[in-house]
């Protein structure tokens, strides 16, 4: 079971939206996936229609350290009033959501008196029992700092941030980001590690700006203690992503001839393992492997700098 957790200190980057799709491609793949709303303010939660809503949710998983079977609600997909060519897109893996429930802070103020509150997730889904029943587990999180992120982050095998393509942002994108490693690192002292993390270029407009967004951030490379590689995979600006979030289902169902492609290209570079598997709902589209080659060349002048660092923190 691999958990993924998706960080920004920056709300508005694509951080749902990414979640929710990753997650949504991965059912599709034939996975079983858990998606996790840590996020105080549901939006994960309504990202995709519930086939039945569970009692609980991210409240009592965390405060009573156990998935519950009272603590998931089943995705329905596809949605009932989802129409277009029925019977393509048949039932594949499993979608499973664990809602936010946590409006009034009551979670993020227990945690706060807690002095396990940074594992206080990962015991939770950590399991052999959350192991046994899902192949991957999905986090959301909050753009804003809290022990609810933090707690989030420390529960994740691969950190995934989403980042916005221009230079303003990209600074903003570095500063947050050191903060969040320091942050989490400075309690690491009990025998945690600060998982790696691979940000991703998320609403690409220009390319020009997009790629000197990469190379900013590649070039901080050791400022970010050699744990942030930017994956060369960038995510357009496409309105198939608000059409899919209507819709209620995965992007790659709305426009798999684009963001259909983007999106298995990316899990690709994310899940290397997982290269060359594809959806069925994606019949007769083309999903080149790898990047353009001027992005490549980019890759490979920073990997040359950046490989002793990220060994040394391995
Ligand atoms: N690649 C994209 N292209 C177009 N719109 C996007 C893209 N990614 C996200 N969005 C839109 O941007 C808005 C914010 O995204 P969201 O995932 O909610 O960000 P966050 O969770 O980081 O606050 C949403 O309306 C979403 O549909
Ligand atoms: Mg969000």
């Amino acid at each position: 079971m691999l958990t993924l957790t998706v960080v920004a200190t920056k709300g508005g980057v694509g951080k749902t939206t990414l979640a929710a799709n990753i997650g949504g491609l991965l059912r599709d793949l034939g996975f079983r996936v858990l998606l996790v709303d840590a996020d105080v303010q549901p939006a994960l939660t309504r990202y995709f229609k519930l086939a039945s809503q569970a009692p609980c949710g991210i409240t009592h998983m965390v405060m009573s350290n156990n998935l519950d079977a009272d603590c998931i609600s089943a995705v329905e997909l596809p949605p009932e009033d989802f129409t277009r060519e029925p019977g393509r897109y048949p039932p594949l893996g499993q979608l499973d959501i664990v809602c936010s429930d946590t409006s009034d802070g009551k979670l993020q103020d227990w945690l706060s008196n807690r002095l396990d509150r940074l594992v206080r997730l990962r015991m939770s889904i950590k399991t052999p029992a959350v192991a046994a029943r899902y192949d991957f587990v999905i986090i959301d999180t909050q753009g804003a700092i809290g022990h609810l992120q933090d707690t989030a982050v420390n529960a994740a095998d691969l950190l995934i941030a989403p980042a916005s393509p221009d230079v303003i942002s990209a600074r903003e994108f570095i500063a947050g980001t050191v903060a969040l490693l320091e942050r989490i690192e400075s309690s690491t002292n009990m025998g945690f590690t600060v998982p790696a993390m691979k940000a991703i270029i998320n609403r690409a407009e220009k390319t020009v700006d997009s790629r000197s967004m990469a190379f900013l951030i590649r070039d901080q490379f050791l400022t970010m203690q050699g744990r942030v590689t930017v994956l060369d995979t960038m995510v357009n600006s496409a309105v198939a992503f608000r059409k899919a979030a209507t819709s209620r289902v995965p992007v790659h169902w709305i426009d798999p001839q684009r963001a259909g492609v983007v999106m298995h290209q990316l899990l690709w570079e994310l899940i290397p393992s997982l290269r060359g598997r594809r959806a069925p709902t994606m019949q007769g589209v083309e999903i080149p492997i790898g990047v353009p080659s001027e992005l490549a060349a980019v890759a490979t002048a920073s990997e040359s700098v950046s490989e002793r660092p990220q060994h040394a923190h391995s």
